[in-house]
Protein backbone atom coordinates (compact mmCIF):
# COMPACT_ATOMS: atom_id res chain seq x y z
CA UNK A 1 0.00 0.00 0.00
CA UNK A 2 1.08 3.49 -1.03
CA UNK A 3 2.78 4.87 2.34
CA UNK A 4 1.42 8.35 2.51
CA UNK A 5 -0.51 7.85 5.72
CA UNK A 6 0.01 7.04 9.76
CA UNK A 7 -1.69 6.06 12.88
CA UNK A 8 -4.30 3.42 13.13
CA UNK A 9 -7.22 4.52 15.11
CA UNK A 10 -6.25 8.45 14.85
CA UNK A 11 -5.04 8.25 11.40
CA UNK A 12 -3.19 11.34 9.07
CA UNK A 13 -2.58 11.39 5.26
CA UNK A 14 -0.53 14.11 4.18
CA UNK A 15 -0.84 15.37 0.68
CA UNK A 16 0.29 17.74 -1.74
CA UNK A 17 3.73 18.58 -3.50
CA UNK A 18 5.91 21.22 -2.93
CA UNK A 19 5.20 23.72 -5.80
CA UNK A 20 1.40 22.07 -6.74
CA UNK A 21 -1.38 23.86 -5.75
CA UNK A 22 -1.60 23.17 -1.67
CA UNK A 23 -0.19 20.76 0.92
CA UNK A 24 -1.93 19.71 3.57
CA UNK A 25 -3.98 16.50 5.69
CA UNK A 26 -6.57 14.61 5.96
CA UNK A 27 -7.12 13.76 9.36
CA UNK A 28 -9.44 10.53 10.45
CA UNK A 29 -10.43 9.43 13.73
CA UNK A 30 -10.32 12.60 15.84
CA UNK A 31 -12.99 12.04 18.45
CA UNK A 32 -16.26 14.44 17.73
CA UNK A 33 -16.76 17.57 20.28
CA UNK A 34 -13.17 18.69 20.21
CA UNK A 35 -13.10 22.49 19.86
CA UNK A 36 -10.84 23.16 17.16
CA UNK A 37 -10.41 26.31 15.06
CA UNK A 38 -8.15 27.33 12.51
CA UNK A 39 -6.15 29.08 14.95
CA UNK A 40 -4.98 26.35 16.57
CA UNK A 41 -3.51 24.53 14.03
CA UNK A 42 -1.80 28.05 12.87
CA UNK A 43 0.11 28.51 15.88
CA UNK A 44 1.45 24.73 15.31
CA UNK A 45 1.93 25.93 11.61
CA UNK A 46 3.82 29.80 12.43
CA UNK A 47 7.14 27.28 14.11
CA UNK A 48 7.16 25.50 10.71
CA UNK A 49 7.46 28.29 8.56
CA UNK A 50 11.00 29.74 6.59
CA UNK A 51 12.28 33.27 7.12
CA UNK A 52 12.16 33.59 10.86
CA UNK A 53 15.37 33.30 11.87
CA UNK A 54 18.97 34.53 9.47
CA UNK A 55 19.73 31.05 9.14
CA UNK A 56 16.06 29.51 7.63
CA UNK A 57 14.87 29.09 4.22
CA UNK A 58 14.67 32.92 2.75
CA UNK A 59 11.41 31.14 1.30
CA UNK A 60 8.30 33.51 2.56
CA UNK A 61 5.07 32.01 2.98
CA UNK A 62 1.73 33.29 5.21
CA UNK A 63 0.95 29.10 5.38
CA UNK A 64 -2.59 30.31 6.11
CA UNK A 65 -4.57 27.16 7.17
CA UNK A 66 -7.91 26.72 5.94
CA UNK A 67 -10.00 23.42 7.34
CA UNK A 68 -12.34 22.46 4.82
CA UNK A 69 -13.92 19.78 6.48
CA UNK A 70 -14.80 17.68 9.76
CA UNK A 71 -15.41 21.02 12.51
CA UNK A 72 -18.63 22.74 12.41
CA UNK A 73 -19.65 25.80 14.81
CA UNK A 74 -16.11 25.81 15.91
CA UNK A 75 -16.58 21.52 17.43
CA UNK A 76 -15.03 18.63 15.42
CA UNK A 77 -17.93 16.04 13.67
CA UNK A 78 -16.56 13.13 14.28
CA UNK A 79 -16.23 13.33 10.60
CA UNK A 80 -12.45 13.24 8.34
CA UNK A 81 -10.54 17.15 8.91
CA UNK A 82 -9.27 18.05 5.66
CA UNK A 83 -7.11 21.27 6.49
CA UNK A 84 -4.48 22.84 3.80
CA UNK A 85 -2.19 25.48 3.14
CA UNK A 86 -2.12 26.62 -0.78
CA UNK A 87 1.64 27.22 -2.40
CA UNK A 88 1.98 30.85 -2.55
CA UNK A 89 5.74 31.55 -2.60
CA UNK A 90 7.00 28.68 -4.68
CA UNK A 91 9.35 29.91 -7.60
CA UNK A 92 9.48 26.74 -10.24
CA UNK A 93 12.08 28.67 -11.93
CA UNK A 94 14.64 28.44 -9.49
CA UNK A 95 14.84 24.69 -10.06
CA UNK A 96 15.03 24.61 -13.70
CA UNK A 97 18.57 23.79 -13.43
CA UNK A 98 17.71 20.73 -11.48
CA UNK A 99 15.45 19.15 -14.47
CA UNK A 100 18.66 17.02 -15.45
CA UNK A 101 20.38 16.35 -12.54
CA UNK A 102 20.26 14.50 -9.08
CA UNK A 103 21.18 16.57 -6.49
CA UNK A 104 23.57 14.83 -4.26
CA UNK A 105 22.05 14.06 -0.50
CA UNK A 106 18.51 14.48 -2.13
CA UNK A 107 15.85 11.98 -2.73
CA UNK A 108 15.70 12.82 -6.90
CA UNK A 109 17.64 9.97 -8.17
CA UNK A 110 15.57 7.28 -5.38
CA UNK A 111 12.40 9.18 -6.35
CA UNK A 112 12.55 8.97 -10.47
CA UNK A 113 14.11 5.31 -9.76
CA UNK A 114 10.95 4.40 -8.28
CA UNK A 115 8.42 6.06 -9.96
CA UNK A 116 9.90 6.85 -13.61
CA UNK A 117 8.36 10.50 -13.49
CA UNK A 118 9.56 13.12 -11.30
CA UNK A 119 8.44 16.41 -10.10
CA UNK A 120 11.82 18.44 -9.84
CA UNK A 121 10.37 21.46 -8.39
CA UNK A 122 11.62 21.82 -5.02
CA UNK A 123 11.67 18.26 -4.43
CA UNK A 124 8.14 17.88 -5.06
CA UNK A 125 7.04 15.34 -2.53
CA UNK A 126 10.42 14.74 -1.10
CA UNK A 127 10.01 18.37 0.24
CA UNK A 128 10.44 19.88 3.67
CA UNK A 129 7.35 21.26 2.70
CA UNK A 130 5.25 17.91 2.68
CA UNK A 131 5.60 18.42 6.50
CA UNK A 132 2.74 21.24 6.83
CA UNK A 133 0.26 17.92 6.70
CA UNK A 134 2.02 16.49 9.39
CA UNK A 135 1.92 19.81 11.55
CA UNK A 136 -1.37 20.08 10.76
CA UNK A 137 -2.30 16.44 11.79
CA UNK A 138 -0.36 17.27 15.28
CA UNK A 139 -1.68 20.26 16.05
CA UNK A 140 -4.78 18.13 16.81
CA UNK A 141 -3.43 15.29 18.04
CA UNK A 142 -1.87 17.53 20.52
CA UNK A 143 -5.53 19.53 21.00
CA UNK A 144 -6.94 16.23 21.93
CA UNK A 145 -3.63 14.93 24.10
CA UNK A 146 -3.74 18.15 26.15
CA UNK A 147 -7.39 17.71 27.02
CA UNK A 148 -6.28 14.07 28.41
CA UNK A 149 -3.41 15.78 30.50
CA UNK A 150 -0.12 14.91 28.13
CA UNK A 151 2.24 17.45 26.52
CA UNK A 152 4.74 16.83 24.01
CA UNK A 153 7.98 19.34 23.81
CA UNK A 154 10.79 19.14 21.33
CA UNK A 155 13.65 21.75 20.82
CA UNK A 156 16.27 21.92 19.15
CA UNK A 157 19.70 20.39 21.87
CA UNK A 158 22.13 20.96 19.42
CA UNK A 159 23.62 22.91 16.18
CA UNK A 160 26.73 21.18 14.44
CA UNK A 161 28.42 20.26 17.70
CA UNK A 162 27.08 23.55 19.42
CA UNK A 163 24.85 22.31 22.40
CA UNK A 164 21.62 24.22 22.54
CA UNK A 165 19.38 25.63 25.51
CA UNK A 166 15.93 24.20 25.98
CA UNK A 167 13.43 26.93 24.62
CA UNK A 168 11.52 27.76 21.64
CA UNK A 169 13.88 29.61 19.04
CA UNK A 170 16.33 29.49 21.45
CA UNK A 171 19.42 29.58 19.15
CA UNK A 172 22.33 31.93 20.84
CA UNK A 173 24.09 34.59 19.07
CA UNK A 174 27.36 32.60 19.11
CA UNK A 175 25.47 30.00 16.83
CA UNK A 176 23.47 32.33 15.04
CA UNK A 177 27.20 33.87 13.97
CA UNK A 178 28.41 30.48 13.04
CA UNK A 179 25.14 29.91 10.99
CA UNK A 180 25.60 33.08 8.89
CA UNK A 181 29.15 31.62 8.22
CA UNK A 182 28.07 28.69 6.33
CA UNK A 183 25.84 30.65 4.75
CA UNK A 184 28.21 33.09 3.83
CA UNK A 185 30.25 29.58 2.34
CA UNK A 186 26.64 28.65 1.09
CA UNK A 187 27.41 25.83 3.15
CA UNK A 188 24.50 23.38 5.79
CA UNK A 189 25.41 21.97 9.13
CA UNK A 190 22.82 19.21 10.82
CA UNK A 191 21.61 19.11 14.34
CA UNK A 192 19.77 17.14 17.27
CA UNK A 193 16.40 17.56 18.10
CA UNK A 194 14.98 16.59 21.87
CA UNK A 195 11.69 15.69 22.68
CA UNK A 196 10.06 15.24 26.19
CA UNK A 197 6.69 13.93 26.70
CA UNK A 198 4.77 14.44 29.94
CA UNK A 199 1.89 12.79 31.51
CA UNK A 200 1.41 9.80 29.74
CA UNK A 201 0.21 6.62 31.46
CA UNK A 202 1.87 3.46 32.09
CA UNK A 203 0.28 0.74 29.90
CA UNK A 204 0.55 2.63 26.42
CA UNK A 205 2.24 0.73 23.82
CA UNK A 206 1.38 -2.54 21.48
CA UNK A 207 4.03 -5.47 21.69
CA UNK A 208 5.34 -7.12 20.04
CA UNK A 209 5.68 -5.05 16.79
CA UNK A 210 3.95 -1.73 17.78
CA UNK A 211 5.70 -1.21 20.66
CA UNK A 212 5.74 2.65 21.45
CA UNK A 213 9.41 2.86 20.87
CA UNK A 214 9.12 1.24 17.78
CA UNK A 215 5.92 3.38 16.70
CA UNK A 216 8.01 6.30 17.49
CA UNK A 217 11.05 5.57 15.44
CA UNK A 218 9.23 4.86 12.64
CA UNK A 219 7.60 8.19 13.00
CA UNK A 220 10.28 10.10 13.36
CA UNK A 221 12.33 7.89 10.87
CA UNK A 222 9.53 9.08 8.46
CA UNK A 223 10.39 12.59 8.83
CA UNK A 224 13.31 13.56 6.01
CA UNK A 225 16.92 14.35 6.99
CA UNK A 226 16.28 12.47 10.06
CA UNK A 227 18.83 9.91 10.03
CA UNK A 228 19.05 8.25 14.25
CA UNK A 229 16.50 8.45 17.26
CA UNK A 230 17.80 7.08 20.53
CA UNK A 231 16.06 7.00 24.13
CA UNK A 232 16.88 7.43 27.40
CA UNK A 233 20.63 6.47 27.55
CA UNK A 234 20.76 5.36 23.92
CA UNK A 235 24.14 4.20 22.01
CA UNK A 236 25.61 5.30 25.59
CA UNK A 237 23.74 1.92 26.75
CA UNK A 238 25.95 -0.59 24.77
CA UNK A 239 28.91 0.86 27.25
CA UNK A 240 27.07 0.69 30.52
CA UNK A 241 27.33 -2.04 33.37
CA UNK A 242 23.96 -3.77 33.78
CA UNK A 243 24.31 -2.42 37.45
CA UNK A 244 24.97 1.09 36.06
CA UNK A 245 21.90 1.30 33.81
CA UNK A 246 19.29 0.13 36.59
CA UNK A 247 20.17 2.23 38.93
CA UNK A 248 18.55 5.17 36.81
CA UNK A 249 15.12 4.88 35.31
CA UNK A 250 15.98 7.64 32.93
CA UNK A 251 17.88 5.18 30.73
CA UNK A 252 15.38 3.63 29.38
CA UNK A 253 13.71 6.90 28.67
CA UNK A 254 10.25 5.88 29.73
CA UNK A 255 9.41 3.09 27.56
CA UNK A 256 9.99 -1.12 29.17
CA UNK A 257 9.04 -3.73 26.99
CA UNK A 258 8.11 -1.36 24.35
CA UNK A 259 4.62 0.03 26.90
CA UNK A 260 5.32 3.20 28.69
CA UNK A 261 6.42 3.29 32.49
CA UNK A 262 4.36 6.37 33.78
CA UNK A 263 7.66 8.62 33.59
CA UNK A 264 8.27 11.01 31.25
CA UNK A 265 9.57 9.92 27.62
CA UNK A 266 12.71 10.92 26.62
CA UNK A 267 14.55 10.67 23.15
CA UNK A 268 16.09 12.57 20.68
CA UNK A 269 16.83 12.71 16.62
CA UNK A 270 19.78 13.82 14.81
CA UNK A 271 18.78 15.25 11.90
CA UNK A 272 21.78 15.64 8.93
CA UNK A 273 22.66 19.07 7.09
CA UNK A 274 20.85 20.59 4.80
CA UNK A 275 21.15 18.31 1.47
CA UNK A 276 20.66 21.64 -0.96
CA UNK A 277 24.14 23.79 -0.52
CA UNK A 278 24.98 26.70 -2.93
CA UNK A 279 28.58 25.77 -2.63
CA UNK A 280 30.04 24.14 -5.72
CA UNK A 281 29.77 20.18 -5.36
CA UNK A 282 30.17 17.13 -7.88
CA UNK A 283 26.52 15.79 -8.94
CA UNK A 284 25.71 12.89 -11.15
CA UNK A 285 23.32 13.96 -14.34
CA UNK A 286 20.67 11.82 -15.65
CA UNK A 287 22.93 10.06 -17.92
CA UNK A 288 24.95 9.36 -14.32
CA UNK A 289 27.60 11.52 -16.53
CA UNK A 290 29.75 13.99 -14.01
CA UNK A 291 28.75 17.41 -13.68
CA UNK A 292 29.51 20.61 -11.58
CA UNK A 293 26.53 21.48 -9.49
CA UNK A 294 25.90 24.79 -7.39
CA UNK A 295 22.22 24.48 -5.89
CA UNK A 296 20.20 28.07 -6.38
CA UNK A 297 16.93 28.62 -4.89
CA UNK A 298 15.91 29.18 -1.05
CA UNK A 299 17.27 26.52 2.16
CA UNK A 300 17.75 26.40 5.22
CA UNK A 301 21.42 26.53 6.53
CA UNK A 302 20.33 23.77 9.54
CA UNK A 303 16.94 22.04 8.93
CA UNK A 304 16.47 21.33 12.88
CA UNK A 305 15.11 24.21 13.85
CA UNK A 306 11.87 23.98 11.66
CA UNK A 307 12.27 20.45 12.14
CA UNK A 308 11.24 20.58 16.13
CA UNK A 309 7.64 21.17 15.43
CA UNK A 310 7.72 18.39 12.99
CA UNK A 311 8.65 16.33 15.38
CA UNK A 312 6.34 17.49 18.42
CA UNK A 313 3.35 16.46 15.58
CA UNK A 314 4.42 12.94 14.61
CA UNK A 315 4.77 12.28 18.58
CA UNK A 316 1.89 13.30 18.91
CA UNK A 317 0.10 11.54 16.80
CA UNK A 318 1.74 8.52 17.46
CA UNK A 319 1.02 8.46 20.86
CA UNK A 320 -2.44 10.18 20.59
CA UNK A 321 -2.64 6.63 18.61
CA UNK A 322 -1.09 4.14 21.02
CA UNK A 323 -3.46 5.82 23.78
CA UNK A 324 -6.88 5.17 21.85
CA UNK A 325 -5.59 1.19 21.23
CA UNK A 326 -4.85 0.96 24.67
CA UNK A 327 -8.69 1.71 25.30
CA UNK A 328 -9.73 -1.53 23.89
CA UNK A 329 -6.67 -3.57 25.16
CA UNK A 330 -8.31 -4.67 28.64
CA UNK A 331 -11.99 -6.35 29.47
CA UNK A 332 -12.49 -3.49 32.39
CA UNK A 333 -11.74 -0.74 29.54
CA UNK A 334 -13.86 -2.41 27.18
CA UNK A 335 -16.68 -3.08 29.01
CA UNK A 336 -16.78 0.79 30.38
CA UNK A 337 -16.57 1.87 26.53
CA UNK A 338 -19.19 0.05 25.31
CA UNK A 339 -21.54 0.34 28.13
CA UNK A 340 -23.03 3.49 28.25
C1 LIG B 1 11.17 20.89 7.93
C2 LIG B 1 12.12 20.42 6.85
C3 LIG B 1 12.68 21.34 5.99
C4 LIG B 1 13.57 20.94 4.98
N1 LIG B 1 14.12 21.88 4.16
C5 LIG B 1 14.98 21.49 3.19
C6 LIG B 1 15.58 22.47 2.32
O1 LIG B 1 15.32 23.68 2.44
N2 LIG B 1 16.42 22.02 1.35
C7 LIG B 1 16.75 20.69 1.21
O2 LIG B 1 17.52 20.34 0.33
N3 LIG B 1 16.22 19.75 2.02
C8 LIG B 1 15.34 20.12 3.00
N4 LIG B 1 14.81 19.16 3.84
C9 LIG B 1 15.31 17.77 3.77
C10 LIG B 1 14.79 16.93 2.64
O3 LIG B 1 13.39 16.92 2.64
C11 LIG B 1 15.37 15.50 2.76
O4 LIG B 1 16.70 15.52 3.05
C12 LIG B 1 15.14 14.72 1.47
O5 LIG B 1 13.77 14.43 1.31
C13 LIG B 1 15.91 13.38 1.44
O6 LIG B 1 15.43 12.51 2.43
P1 LIG B 1 16.38 11.91 3.58
O7 LIG B 1 17.29 13.03 3.99
O8 LIG B 1 15.43 11.51 4.70
O9 LIG B 1 17.11 10.74 3.01
C14 LIG B 1 13.89 19.55 4.85
C15 LIG B 1 13.31 18.63 5.72
C16 LIG B 1 12.44 19.04 6.72
C17 LIG B 1 11.85 18.02 7.65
Amino acid sequence: MAGSGFGTLFRVTTFGESHGAAVGAVIDGCPAGLTLSEADIQRYLDRRRPGQTASASQRREADQCRILSGVWEGRTLGTPIAALVENRDANAADYEALKHVYRPGHADYTYEQKYGIRDYRGGGRSSGRETVGRVIGGAVAAKVLSALGVTVHAWVSQIGALPQGEGDGGISWETEAYLHGLRQEGDSVGGVISCRISGVPAGIGEPVFDKLDAELSKAMMSIGAVKAIAFGAGFSAAEMRGSEYNKNAAHAGGVVGGISDGTALCFQVAVKPTPSIRRRQQALDRELRPVELAIGGRHDVVIAPRAAVVVESMACITLLDLMMRHGVSRMDQLKQQIRY
